[in-house]
């Protein structure tokens, strides 16, 4: 045991700036040189290694509470002592991590240390916004920034494996786990998980404060049919390849060191068990290296997909190219016999240990297995001052003002307001999601942070004015595993409703704070209605009557449909579930200490009715443009085609104008550079950000493609009356696409570039691009 300590770091942490300064075939002769060095480790170690210990280490259980299943593991101290173990989660803290710990690296034959993984997805112990909130703020630096904090903070406590980030694209608000992705768009999404993984993994998994990311749910788990959790996904290969695979290989492209499989069958075969999936794409298309862990349970499931007994689907998995079982233990139980019965090879038990070895190397873990498990750091750098005020920050950089009517908001610090609705005087509901390490207890309530910006200047009538619902099933539902996530105001819900309305009777203003609960998204949360629900929405409307200023502060997981509230408040903010720092965030953009700059990653629709919906939908044979006669053309009787608020879409307390579109040139050829210019002026009084989008279509093309594409964007400050000019940059490759034998490639002709505020307000100039 004593070797794992002594032995030296063996890699040198290389500081980020000086690998930028290296000459290419100077990383990459170090990269081999490391790589010859943990192979050389792994295969010693391999050697030493009984076929047992070898299945142990693809055995992956939790300690705790069941988080996200029915199932929780058994007699977990006996399995790590006999090297039955090779990873663990569901614990956390210095203490705790480094007694579990101390079973693997004391007492096992060869003292290989576990890995300890969370799922740490918008902070660990400081929450920052859920992930669709995050992707609103369009700011990569911010991104990356909360995913450092939370690694710094999950090191701190002894974890080194994070599921996260989740890449899924999402085209269907009924499921609840859009809150979790970063909306509907495969180009977007990739910068989101680049920024992520850049964020975890630092400039060396071996630092004491990175840890290994896990990309999720590999793959395609966002097209679960009618938004149903852990519903069928079918879907062609262009559509996989052109629109939900991207953000998957961009997360590759960054580097992450582990996979996570999906719950969900692709082309019918369970992801789990998918080796087109996890072998031909992941590893030879992709060359991805690292290793991949199921998701919970997900080889048992591959039993009630249909794919046979535990032994079988346990052989399909490995086979197929995953590398570690997650809690269900089919690895551990039926493996050695399916070897002994010729159904798995040696070669493909020693395949799947050694990526979880390497894993382990690459995260220092043998040169010290308590390489971040210290209780000073614990105390230091957790939950501190510093961390919550970036999240403040990064909070307030993702909320998405949805509508501002005759300058409603910002409220000003003088006067009266009715804060009303269930959200408002709430601590529970702030951080959103995934908080497993998150205590809601530390965080700031919407009641508070007015207190705390506004001062005493201003005189707050608060009303819960309605429960989140008054549906009981329903709440029996939020209530999961006889948690208490719900409390119920017992009052009848007409008494709730007069407080409400007397306390805007009152008041200058009144300031709503209402939507999704926290367990109203996220993992089995699918909603079949995304209205806010019946009880909070009969408040407004009473609200509304009265005739005052009525501002919604919207608290949701998911696009929600608000076509009441767009026609009937006079301004609505989007704060998604803002985490810790959520009403000291809240707070400042209310009064107008910071400007809103948010821009919502999914298009919200008017109607259920209308989803799946997005922006880059094809043109389809009889394209409606809202304009004429309807009658046979792509459309709705009862509804319009448009969405309410598009991708891309949000407002500010100042205004923007665009210019049209300069080109450098209008016909190109080959490998030339296309530069789209456009000037964006601040028209308003209040310095602002804009992020000003670019798209392109491709009218003509050997197959039907998308009316249009994101291909960059840009995030810009103005100062009222200043301008700015911006420009892009645009190669071909950003003209590829997947054509009918799936080569990814460019077709010369026509391309419309758009420039604009969203994804449906854009100017365009066309050029001729020629091979
Ligand atoms: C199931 C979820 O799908 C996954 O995202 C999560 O990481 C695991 N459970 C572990 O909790």
């Amino acid at each position: 045991m004593k070797k794992y300590f002594s032995r030296r770091i063996i890699n040198k942490v290389i500081p980020l700036c000086f690998v930028a300064l290296l000459p290419f075939n100077k990383i990459a002769a170090q990269t081999k040189t490391e790589d010859t060095k943990m192979n050389a480790f792994v295969n010693g170690l391999m050697s030493k290694m009984t076929i047992d210990e070898k299945i142990g280490q693809l055995n992956l259980v939790t300690i705790g509470a069941a988080t996200t299943g029915s199932v929780v593991n058994k007699g977990v101290e006996d399995k790590i002592k006999k090297g039955a173990i090779g990873g663990v989660f569901g614990i956390w803290g210095a203490d705790h991590v480094k007694e579990v710990q101390d079973l693997a690296v004391k007492s096992t034959r060869l003292h290989i240390p576990l890995i300890f993984g969370l799922d740490v997805i918008h902070g660990h112990r400081t929450i920052f916004p859920i992930p669709l909130g995050l992707s609103a703020s369009w700011d990569m630096g911010l991104i990356r920034r909360s995913a450092q904090i939370a690694a710094k903070e999950a090191t701190a406590e002894g974890l080194n494996w994070v599921y996260s980030p989740m890449v899924d694209i999402a085209r269907d608000a009924r499921w609840g786990r859009i809150s979790e992705g970063s909306g509907e768009d495969p180009w977007y999404g990739g910068q989101v998980a680049r920024a992520m993984i850049e964020g975890y993994q630092g400039s060396s998994m071996k630092n004491a404060d990175a840890v290994m990311a896990c990309v999720k749910h590999f793959a395609l788990y966002g097209g679960a049919e009618a938004g149903r959790e852990y519903n069928t996904v079918d879907m062609s290969r262009i559509k996989m390849y052109q629109d939900y695979l991207p953000p998957y290989k961009a997360a590759v492209d960054a580097g992450a060191g582990s996979f996570m499989s999906s719950f969900n069958t692709i082309d019918g075969v369970p992801a789990t068990g998918n080796q087109w999936l996890l072998t031909d794409v992941l590893r030879k298309q992709w060359g991805f290296k690292g290793f991949v862990v199921s998701d919970y349970t997900a080889v048992n499931e591959m039993e009630a997909h249909g794919l046979g007994d535990l032994q079988t689907v346990s052989a399909l998995a490995l086979k197929a190219g995953l590398d570690m079982d997650m809690v269900g233990e089919g690895f551990l139980t039926t493996l050695k016999k399916s070897l002994a019965e010729g159904k798995v090879t040696k070669q493909e038990i020693d395949q799947a240990c050694r990526r979880v070895l390497e894993a382990k190397y690459k995260l220092g873990l043998f040169a010290n297995p308590y390489k971040s498990i210290d209780a000073t750091r614990e105390s230091k750098d957790v939950l501190t001052p510093e961390n919550r005020s970036e999240a403040r920050n990064i909070s307030k950089h993702s909320f998405v003002l949805l509508k501002n009517s005759a300058q409603t908001l910002p409220l000003k610090k003088t006067g009266s307001i009715a804060l009303v609705g269930p959200l408002a005087n709430n601590q529970r509901d702030m951080l959103g999601t995934w908080v497993v390490a998150g205590e809601w207890e530390k965080s700031i309530s919407v009641m508070q942070g007015i207190k705390n910006v506004a001062g005493s200047g201003v005189t707050i009538n608060y009303a819960k004015g309605a429960n989140i619902t008054e549906d009981s099933s329903f709440i029996n539902r939020l209530n999961f595993f006889g948690q208490q996530m719900v409390t119920v105001d017992p009052k009848p819900a007409d008494e709730l409703l007069k407080e409400a309305v007397d306390a805007a009777k009152k008041s200058d203003v009144i300031v709503a704070v209402v939507g999704e609960s926290q367990s109203m998204s996220g993992e089995s949360s699918s909603r079949s209605d995304i209205d806010i629900p019946e009880s909070q929405k009969n408040m407004l409307k009473e609200l509304a009557k009265l005739g005052k200023p009525l501002v919604i502060v919207l608290f949701n997981g998911r696009p929600l449909t608000l076509t009441w509230e767009d026609e009937h408040a006079n301004a609505i903010l989007d704060v998604w579930a803002p985490g810790t720092e959520a009403g000291n965030a809240i707070a400042d953009v209310l009064f107008g200490d910071y400007n809103p700059a948010g821009k919502i990653t999914a298009t919200f629709p008017r109607s259920v009715g209308q989803i799946p919906i997005y922006y880059n939908h094809k043109n389809t044979g009889r394209p409606y443009d809202g304009k004429g006669p309807s009658k046979f053309k792509s459309n709705y009787l009862d509804i319009s085609n448009d969405p309410l608020y598009p991708f891309g879409y949000g407002l500010s307390y100042t205004t923007f104008s665009y210019s049209d579109v300069k080109l450098n040139k209008t016909k190109l050829k080959g490998n030339e550079t296309l530069t789209a210019t456009v000037t964006v002026s601040n028209t308003g009084k209040y310095a602002g950000e804009e992020v000003v989008q670019l798209y392109i279509s491709d009218p003509v093309a050997s197959i039907s493609r998308s009316v249009k594409e994101l291909k960059s964007f840009k995030k810009i400050s103005l100062q009222p009356g200043e301008q700015k000019e911006v420009s892009f940059n645009i190669t071909p490759d950003q003209l590829k696409f997947y054509n009918s034998q799936l080569k990814y490639d460019w077709e010369p002709g026509k391309f419309i570039i758009q420039i604009g505020t969203n994804s449906n307000d854009t100017h365009s100039a066309s050029v001729e691009w020629g091979k």
